[in-house]
């Protein structure tokens, strides 16, 4: 795993950490700091092993620098991954205290050349412990002066790439289309709610039986097995639980005229977004679409912009679309490769 990551990971800096005393592992990648500091979640949960957890945290870096260009905004990538000895709600409070202190030691260490904020299994309070300790952490609790949860601002992108990707599929409406959500948790289920007020119906899975409870009784959606969500039939296809999802094999079984989602590095590998493209499947680029989350924390707390701004910011998702889609039209590339065009120009114009 590591001789993988060596030799495909372009980013400059990945450290890690074991704790002995609470058996976890603690990575943060920094993969560029070209546009700014870099900035990337914390994520903290189970890993097959501590090489797994290092080709995460490299990856979902590289992803971050991707996001902050697509989205303009002056900040590198980077992104901590925190394997822990067992999920996060099995630990005791003390550890994962201990936990944190760690991960803020390491962040002191980089002295402001990373900023961290939540990603999958950490939230507001976990951020104002880290802000508190170290001050490079976005994503606090509005109570103690930050701008909340980057979850809601995430699910507005979504929908709004939904939206886009739908268009170019020939879908101008989303009026009585069957629209598959993976994954119920903060932005799933937000994002569940926005497309149910739009008239989709909803087909959802989570390995939480209570989250499928919640959105059956809420929204009304057909709940199915989390091995059957691959491969269902209908229109859209949003993926919002874990990444590494899609490879060339589920690529070609996918049973929708869409794929957009909030969950990152989707793909399991750019020949899977090759695999979509030949079938005529519009896949919203993982990094574009789940934008909005980095447009609040970075928008609010970095660029001094209100609330509206953060709004008007997020739905210029459709318009960054818009041009990936036409690029992938016009040179016979996948959406993926067209994205990540963009973000090349980008990065190679800025060093010019
Ligand atoms: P979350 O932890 O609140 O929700 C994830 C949900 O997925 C949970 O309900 C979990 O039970 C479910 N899940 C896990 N494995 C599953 C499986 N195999 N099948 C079905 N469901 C499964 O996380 P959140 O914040 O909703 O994020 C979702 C995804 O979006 C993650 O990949 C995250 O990295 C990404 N993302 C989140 C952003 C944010 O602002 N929260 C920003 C950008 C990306
Ligand atoms: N973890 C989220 C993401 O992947 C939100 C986030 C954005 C956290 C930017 C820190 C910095 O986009």
């Amino acid at each position: 795993h590591i001789d993988e990551v060596v030799h495909s990971w372009p980013g400059r800096l990945c450290c890690s950490r074991f704790d002995e005393e609470t058996g976890a592992f603690l990575t943060i990648a920094v993969d560029s700091t070209q546009r700014g500091p870099a900035a990337g979640g914390t994520r903290a949960m189970v890993y097959e092993s501590f090489g797994d957890a290092v080709r995460d945290a490299t990856r979902l870096a590289s992803s971050m620098t991707s996001k902050m260009v697509a989205a303009g905004l002056p900040m590198g990538g980077g992104k901590s991954v925190i394997a822990l000895p067992v999920p996060r709600a099995q630990l005791e409070p003390e550890v994962w205290q201990r936990i944190l202190d760690r991960h803020a030691e390491n962040l002191a260490m980089l002295n402001g050349s990373y900023f961290t904020g939540p990603d999958i299994g950490t939230g507001p309070a976990d951020m104002d412990v880290l802000h508190q300790r170290c001050g490079f952490a976005f994503g606090r609790s509005e109570q103690a002066g930050g701008p909340g949860s980057s979850a809601p601002e995430t699910a507005h992108g979504v929908y709004v790439a939904v939206r886009a990707a739908a268009r170019e599929a020939g879908m101008p409406e989303l009026d009585g289309a069957t629209v598959v959500v993976q994954g119920l948790g903060a932005v799933g289920m937000d994002v569940a709610r926005r497309l149910a007020g739009q008239g989709a119906r909803l087909v959802a899975a989570d390995v939480d039986a209570l989250a499928c409870e919640r959105a059956a009784d809420e929204l009304g959606a057909r709940i199915i097995g989390v091995d059957d969500v691959l491969g269902f039939a209908g229109d859209v296809f949003v993926p919002c639980a874990v990444g590494n999802m899609v490879d060339d094999v589920v690529a070609s079984g996918i049973d929708t005229r869409v794929v957009a989602g909030a969950a990152n590095n989707v793909l399991a590998s750019d020949s899977a977004a090759r695999v979509l493209s030949r079938r005529g499947i519009v896949y919203a680029p993982d990094f574009v679409a789940n934008g909005g989350g980095a447009i609040h924390l970075i928008g609010r707390e970095v660029l001094g912009w209100g609330p509206e701004k953060v709004a008007a910011k997020v739905e210029d998702i459709a318009h960054t679309l818009e041009r990936i889609f036409r690029t992938a039209r016009a040179l016979r590339i996948s959406t993926d490769e067209a994205a990540h065009r963009l973000v090349r120009e980008s990065l190679d114009q800025a060093a010019a």
